[in-house]
């Protein structure tokens, strides 16, 4: 059965001491590539409508005669030409190339984020905004369909919920990372779980919430989430940090994949099955008869 973790000795098929079980559900696999490539197209659609207007606030105004702004990408002409700046919290850093001034040489534009960081890589709001809301359509089912299926499946329970002991191998999980040191087990690590968990019921639900509350048509169906998001400028800020923190989550997601073993790790999560460590010489004998 899909939920069932069937060991298997893999030991005789190529003479190695390892044992592959079964450990990702189809709805796991499924939902998750489902929400990696919706991801992808948001984010470049999403840069793209931030081009239209590349600053960000706090508050429930914006506009000239507010001083709230925290985030503002742009051009500047200066004695060595444009160049391309981006302010935070009102310090200044020259991103030439990348952010506010970018395209290919002697075709440079004033464009928040360049070309390639967006759909459609020439300037089109419209469109950009028809991916992005068809997206996120996709991405809110999904992840309405994972959280059923775990809770159904025990995988929520089973895998991701925190217990006592993961608490207290959590500094001993630090060093192992910090080692490149990784164990393969059917179980999800500490910090594993800390991320999944975070990215999961903390940044995807609130990127869901913040893009809601930036729509005019949710005022008259929900009109208190505005209030309490603060307003929809900080709604779009906070919408904005999330995406950086998956961003963020998404490149040591990729990295952390890379130095626990490309192969094993994308099987597990393409065809369910995972290739654990070899049992401790101890236990052997109960591991190979299961
Ligand atoms: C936006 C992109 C992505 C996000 C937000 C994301 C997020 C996640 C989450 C939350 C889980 C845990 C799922 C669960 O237990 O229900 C997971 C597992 C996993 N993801 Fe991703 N992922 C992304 C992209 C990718 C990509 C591109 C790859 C492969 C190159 C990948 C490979 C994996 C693997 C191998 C696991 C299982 C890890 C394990 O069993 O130890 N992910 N991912």
């Amino acid at each position: 059965m899909d939920t069932v973790a069937n060991n298997r000795s893999a030991a005789e098929a190529d003479g190695k001491d390892t044992t592959l079980i079964y450990r990702q559900s189809r709805w796991t696999r499924l939902t998750h590539w489902i929400w990696a490539f919706s991801l992808f197209f948001m984010l470049l659609s999403g840069l793209q409508i931030f081009n239209a207007r590349p600053q960000l606030y706090i508050g429930k105004q914006s506009g000239f005669e507010f001083n709230n702004t925290i985030l503002q990408i742009g051009a500047e002409n200066t004695a060595n030409g444009p160049r391309g700046f981006t302010e935070i919290f009102g310090h200044r850093f020259d991103t030439t190339g990348v952010l506010g001034w970018s395209g290919l040489p002697g075709q440079e534009t004033p464009r928040a984020f360049p070309a390639w960081a967006t759909i459609p890589s020439y300037y089109d709001l419209g469109t950009a905004r028809v991916v992005h809301f068809f997206f996120a359509w996709i991405l809110t089912t999904t992840l309405l369909v994972w959280l059923i299926a775990s809770l159904v499946n025990g995988h929520i329970r089973r895998d991701l919920a925190p217990r006592v002991s993961d608490l207290r191998k959590l500094p001993r999980d630090i060093v192992d990372h910090a080692k490149l040191k990784f164990h393969h087990t059917r179980e999800y690590n500490t910090l594993q779980k800390m991320a999944y968990g975070g990215v999961l019921f903390v940044l995807l639900p609130l990127m869901i919430v913040t893009g809601l509350a930036m729509s005019p048509s949710m005022d008259s169906v929900l009109p208190w989430l505005n209030e309490i998001l603060g307003g929809r400028q900080t709604a779009r800020t906070i919408h904005f940090t999330v995406m950086v923190l998956l961003v963020l989550f998404f490149i040591v997601h990729i990295l952390m994949i890379l130095a626990a073993g490309p192969i094993n790790e994308l099987r597990s999560i393409i065809t369910g099955w995972y290739r654990t460590d070899p049992p401790a010489k101890h236990d052997q004998s109960t591991e190979r008869s299961a």
